[in-house]
């Protein structure tokens, strides 16, 4: 959506707080021993108590409160009773509705004690997210988004998970642009000021690609090693990000 009364900044940036204050909940949870469905539960819960709807279980019929992807399950993973494990990282992407407004956001924990690789991972793709956001200007093209996220995962040497796109938000969970994280030239689509939109970068320590896995929710890595993703939701404007999930 774009931006065009104050009303809707109001309503964004208070779906969006809760967002972030659910996955950041959930995400201090997270240690050895703890099951994925626990996780969701309470996140779950959160959701109900402030008023908001799950949005996967909304518009998708998702078997989960929140997307939350362990190992080779890069996004879209679905909560189950498997215990996580020492060095091992979760992804918690938490997005929902109130009041006709949808915020989105994402983030990579490590269980306890995790690889040097691990921790760069989760570095990089942090700065590739922020570095993305940044770039977002109105009346930029939204090639200028890859372009940043690519220059940081190039920079760090992880590989980027082509397809996995960021994208508009606000009125539904998916709107309209597509936004790839890995630079593009020929998406020269012009930022608007007021667009509310999502980057989340997906970097790898190997794979380049995902495929959809028999369940038919979770996208897995096709050549393995670790995955990590950031995301936030935020209005486009010409000096920069309004982050909404805060
Ligand atoms: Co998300
Ligand atoms: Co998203």
């Amino acid at each position: 959506m774009t931006i065009d009364k104050e009303d809707d900044l109001v309503s964004l940036k208070e779906i969006g707080r809760i967002c972030r204050m659910v996955l950041m909940h959930m995400g201090s949870l997270i240690r050895p021993g703890i099951s994925t469905l626990e996780l969701d539960y309470v996140g779950g819960r959160m959701l109900a108590e402030h008023g908001a709807r799950s949005a996967p279980k909304l518009a998708y019929d998702f078997p989960g409160h929140t997307c939350i992807s362990v190992g080779i399950v890069v996004a879209h993973g679905i909560p189950n009773d498997r215990p996580l494990k020492e060095g091992q990282l979760v992804n918690i992407d938490v997005s929902a509705e109130k009041n006709g407004y949808f915020g989105d956001c994402g983030h990579s924990f490590p269980v306890g004690e995790v690889s040097d690789e691990a921790k760069r991972l989760l570095a990089a793709t942090e700065e590739a997210q922020k570095a993305g956001m940044m770039a977002a200007k109105a009346g930029r093209p939204v090639s200028v988004i890859g372009r940043a996220c690519s220059r940081v995962a190039k920079r760090a040497g992880f590989n980027q998970i082509a397809g996995l796109n960021s994208h508009g938000v606000g009125r539904w969970i998916h709107e309209g642009p597509d936004i790839p994280t890995i630079y593009d030239p020929r998406k020269s689509h012009k930022l608007n000021h007021g667009d509310v939109i999502t980057v989340e970068p997906f970097l790898s320590t190997v794979s380049r690609r995902y495929r959809e896995a028999p369940d038919g929710w979770s996208l897995l890595l096709t050549q393995g090693g670790l995955g990590a993703q950031f995301e936030h939701s935020f209005v486009v404007t010409k000096s920069g990000p309004i982050i909404l999930t805060v």
